[in-house]
């Protein structure tokens, strides 16, 4: 015992058994080192437990909850903290916890993912330039050679996707760095839908599915940003025309939850007659870059990244997303978001 404590005693690593109120049982050289009598402070400050709101080292004690290792900000470092042990002595539980300086990495990431969201930003100028000059090349009053208008029809749609998939990386980038804001501004959502509908209407008809949509006439407003919801409906429905086969029917819905009279949620839906999903990978399909066994009935490969930025625009919302698909039968989106008063 003598030994293996003057070996902790010794080790480079900051180690210190601590109780639920932060009080401090045993601390190596490495952690007075590092944290010196600051600790008392810090540590007070971890363990406070007022009404509701608890400190980071809380977590390491709640028992069948694993919380085995938390990043957490010491005196303008981030440090990682792994709880290595878990004791009771005299009734009294205790955590043995080492600490590791992340700091770095954890700004190397940072640079990391901001270089990127900059990268991503940076080729959304050109790309809408290309894409304003075929947009008016089309509608223009001039009559073009029907080979080339429908040459310039298929760059117009690509580059199209190319905006898609450029507005993806970009928000995933911002979810990943915690860069994510959504907007608080009044959303018609019957507009949301219908902007939605209306972008994705021509891929409907090219691939031959019946794309309708339909929802009462007074779906009350939400708040939050009309950009990203709109975005996250398109993401939906193009999911659905990607896997729905010729004739298949597409169809959006918004219906209202009410508490007594006040509308509480407004849930949209987007449901499918396609190919469904199987069983055992619909807990999947919401995490990055999942994609599922089935392959899309058209070309196009997508990156996965549709329904995580779905399900983080939604839950940024204050909502949730659920899906119910049958394979061979079709598949159900459901979006229910809460209704907030404004302030
Ligand atoms: N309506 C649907 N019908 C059948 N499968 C679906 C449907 N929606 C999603 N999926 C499955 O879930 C997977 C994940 O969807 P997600 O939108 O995240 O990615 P993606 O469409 O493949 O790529 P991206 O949206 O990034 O272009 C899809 O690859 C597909 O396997
Ligand atoms: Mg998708």
């Amino acid at each position: 015992m003598t030994t293996s404590r003057s070996l902790v005693d010794n080790l480079p690593q900051p180690i210190a058994v601590v109780t639920e109120s932060g009080g401090v049982d045993y601390k190596n050289g490495a952690f007075d080192e590092t944290f010196g009598t600051d600790a008392i402070q810090w540590l007070k400050e971890a363990a406070r437990a007022v009404a509701g709101e608890r400190g980071w080292l809380h977590g390491f004690f709640v028992e069948g909850d694993d919380l085995q290792t938390i990043d957490v900000e010491i005196e303008g470092r981030v440090y990682r903290v792994d709880r290595i042990l878990r004791v009771t002595e005299d009734d009294v539980p205790k955590v043995a916890l080492s600490f590791e300086d992340v700091t770095r990495e954890r700004e190397a990431e940072q640079a990391k993912s901001d270089f990127t969201a900059q990268i991503v930003h940076d080729l959304r100028g050109p790309l809408s330039g290309i894409q304003g000059t075929l947009e008016f090349i089309l509608s223009a009053d001039t009559k073009l050679d029907t080979m080339y208008a429908d040459l310039l029809q298929e760059a117009q749609r690509e580059s199209e996707r190319m905006m898609n998939l450029i507005n993806e990386i970009l928000d995933f980038s911002k979810i990943k760095s915690g860069n994510f804001i959504v907007e608080q501004e009044p959303v018609r959502v019957a507009g949301v839908l219908k902007r939605a509908v209306r972008s994705l209407q021509q891929v409907a008809a090219r691939d031959e599915v019946f794309l309708i949509s339909a929802h009462g006439r007074d779906v009350p407003q939400i708040i939050g940003s009309v950009e990203k919801l709109t975005q996250a409906v398109i993401n939906l429905i193009s999911n659905s025309l990607k896997f729905t086969p010729q004739k298949g029917l597409v169809s959006v819905g918004a219906q209202i939850e009410r508490k007594g009279d006040a509308p509480e949620a407004i849930v949209i839906t987007v449901t499918d007659s396609g190919m469904g999903i199987k069983a055992d990978e619909l807990q999947s399909i919401f995490e990055k870059y999942k994609q599922s066994g089935t392959k899309s009935l058209r070309g196009g490969a997508g990156t996965g990244l549709g329904l995580y930025i779905v399900k983080q625009v939604v839950e940024a919302h204050g909502g949730e997303v659920s899906v119910a698909s049958v394979e061979g039968v079709g598949t159900s989106m459901v979006l229910r978001l809460p209704v907030r008063r404004a302030a």
